[in-house]
């Protein structure tokens, strides 16, 4: 990675005070600030001042990141930078920069999903509207693809780690020279491989945040790879015997609520902890005698299947690869997962990383594939290190994994959370010092979901300011204030209505109903 920023002449320095700005300085302060860095190895493409009130122009997101896009109207005035960073000879990232002029002295680094390739915009929204000096990449490609990962293992690195590191290299950098007080505290917030990324800064760059928020983490990543590579031979295709239909999904959903539902002591169709619910699918099988009507229940050739799906990926000698699919989470996993096609993950990571064959067949997959793709693990991308003395020192990370994730198991957050405690030796108490692990029920990937999900983890899960109602400013009191959180309140909206909130246990813990309130009342639940 070869990039430095270098002053031109004097400092670029008017003195910008907290909650003290002068607007029409302030745009005078952005349109000089390109004139006012030299730049090697980075392109600047554009320095813009964005006024409150005025779209955010998405005019420079290729059309592979459209979805990602977030034109909205600005509720902040900020000043903003794009660039592309070299990070090889053979790579480059592209970034941006967001320096609000409601500066609150905090730097914040976003994070990307699936195979990256895309600025999460909403998550700069979110962040940049707090104050924070933020920045997101687009992790050293755009689109959410694994094809530039072929022939051209530069693109994997930064994939695995760099372009996050260079975003946040490149992004102090130029927080210190647009405000002339620096930045106090460096935070990261992103979920899935956003929550992976933030991982793998706690794990190989243990200086770069004080704080960090990270959902739903794809760590442990070439094995869940290895996982979703694993539901299209065990389902066949749609017109395999072995598959199972949506149909069929909806009575297998039903029959877990049944067995497990009221496990943590309420009915309410979310199942508290999934840890609880170990179900029977033979109860489901089809009366021979009778004539069977297959979408009421599953030949033995489908209960194996579905028995295949709520089994751990284990590797040739028996060790455990992977965790279960946790169960409750099938109605939407059928059509991610179930579905008798291939995993657009999988298959792009065997044929573009593993194989460098981009006619590999995602039908084939086998455990051997599984030891081959491990063996490769390249620039250590699995995010599976179970040290993270350094980060100890001085961080603060706040995990949360939503119990109802259709895309990364929940238990592979669990999985990692006691790779950590047996590596360190610690208890959950001593853990609870730097790491609290949240496990949010009724949550699918990231968001949306069941039951109480929406804890601030972004724009749309937005449910308030109070910081027991918000991970980001939760984590910000934790690294400032040195208050940590014990649990995590989410809401559950109807509309833009409440519905109900439900404090989230803190891992060990598990959520028990006890009432004597309706399951809707926040005080009628505990953790044990
Ligand atoms: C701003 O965005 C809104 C909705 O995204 C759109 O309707 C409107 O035309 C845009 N205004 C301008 C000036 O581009
Ligand atoms: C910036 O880098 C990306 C790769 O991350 C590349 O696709 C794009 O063409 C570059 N943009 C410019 C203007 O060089
Ligand atoms: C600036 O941010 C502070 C909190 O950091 C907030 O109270 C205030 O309303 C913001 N001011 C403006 C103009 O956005
Ligand atoms: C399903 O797989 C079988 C066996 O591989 C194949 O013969 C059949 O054409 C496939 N059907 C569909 C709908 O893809
Ligand atoms: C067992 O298999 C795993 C993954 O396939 C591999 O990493 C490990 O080295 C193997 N252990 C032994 C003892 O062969
Ligand atoms: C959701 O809101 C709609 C109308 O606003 C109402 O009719 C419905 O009963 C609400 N549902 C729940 C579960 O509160």
């Amino acid at each position: 990675m070869r990039f430095s920023l270098l002053l031109a002449g004097s400092a670029a320095a008017s003195a910008y005070a907290h909650g003290n700005v002068d607007r029409s300085s302030f745009q005078a302060k952005c349109e000089s600030f390109a004139h006012n860095i030299k730049v090697q190895d980075t392109t600047i493409h554009s320095v813009t001042h964005v006024p409150i009130g005025t779209n955010i122009s998405m005019s420079n997101v290729p059309a592979a990141c459209a979805s990602n896009a977030d034109s909205s109207s600005s509720t902040f005035e900020f000043c903003r930078v794009a660039l592309n960073v070299t990070t090889s000879s053979k790579s480059e990232i592209f970034m941006e920069a967001w320096l609000p002029s409601n500066y609150s002295g905090r730097f914040l680094s976003t994070g990307n999903g699936g195979l990256g390739g895309c600025i999460q915009y909403s998550d700069m929204v979110y962040a940049a509207n707090y104050g924070f000096a933020t920045v997101g990449t687009n992790n050293g490609h755009f689109g959410d693809t694994g094809v530039y990962f072929y022939h051209n293992s530069e693109v994997l690195e930064d994939y695995a780690y760099r372009a996050v590191h260079t975003g946040v290299v490149v992004g102090k950098e130029l927080t210190k020279r647009f405000y002339t007080e620096g930045f106090e505290k460096s935070y990261y917030m992103g979920c899935s491989t956003g929550g992976r990324e933030g991982w793998k800064s706690i794990q190989k760059f243990p200086n770069d945040f004080d704080g960090v928020v990270a959902g739903a983490p794809a760590v442990n990543l070439v094995n869940l790879i290895n996982w979703g590579a694993r539901f299209l031979p065990t389902t066949g295709n749609s017109s395999a015997a072995t598959f199972v239909t949506d149909a069929q999904w909806i009575i297998i959903h039903d029959e877990i609520l049944r067995q497990c539902d009221d496990l943590d002591g309420a009915a309410d169709g979310i199942i508290e902890d999934p840890d609880l619910c170990q179900p029977i699918f033979e109860t489901l099988l089809c009366n021979p005698t009778a004539g069977a009507d297959s979408s009421s229940c599953l030949t033995a050739t489908q209960v194996k299947t579905v028995n295949t799906i709520f089994s751990p990926l284990y590797g040739n000698n028996d060790t455990l690869l992977y965790p279960r699919m946790q169960p409750g989470s099938e109605l939407t996993a059928a059509y991610v997962y179930y579905n008798g096609q291939p995993f657009n993950y999988a298959e792009d990571w065997f044929r573009y990383v593993v194989y460098s064959n981009p006619s590999w067949d995602p039908a084939s997959w086998t455990v051997n594939d599984a030891v081959i793709a491990n063996a490769q693990d390249p620039y250590q991308v699995s995010t599976f290190q179970g040290d993270i003395s350094e980060f100890q020192k001085k961080g603060k990370v706040l995990h949360y994994h939503g119990m109802e994730d259709p895309i990364i198991s929940s238990d592979s957050s669990k999985m990692y959370y006691k790779h950590v405690a047996d590596t360190m030796k610690l208890s959950p108490s001593e853990l609870d010092e730097f790491y609290r692990f949240f496990t949010i029920s009724g949550m699918g990937h990231c968001s949306t979901g069941d039951g109480a999900g929406s804890i601030g983890q972004g724009v749309g899960t937005f449910a308030g300011n109070d910081p027991q109602d918000n991970v980001l400013l939760s984590m910000v009191r934790w690294v400032e204030e040195g208050i940590a959180p014990d649990f995590v309140r989410g809401t559950k909206f109807n509309g833009t209505e409440v519905e109900y909130r439900r404090k989230h246990c803190k891992y060990p813990k598990r959520n028990k109903y006890v009432g004597p309130g309706a399951y809707e009342d926040e005080n009628a639940w505990e953790c044990v």
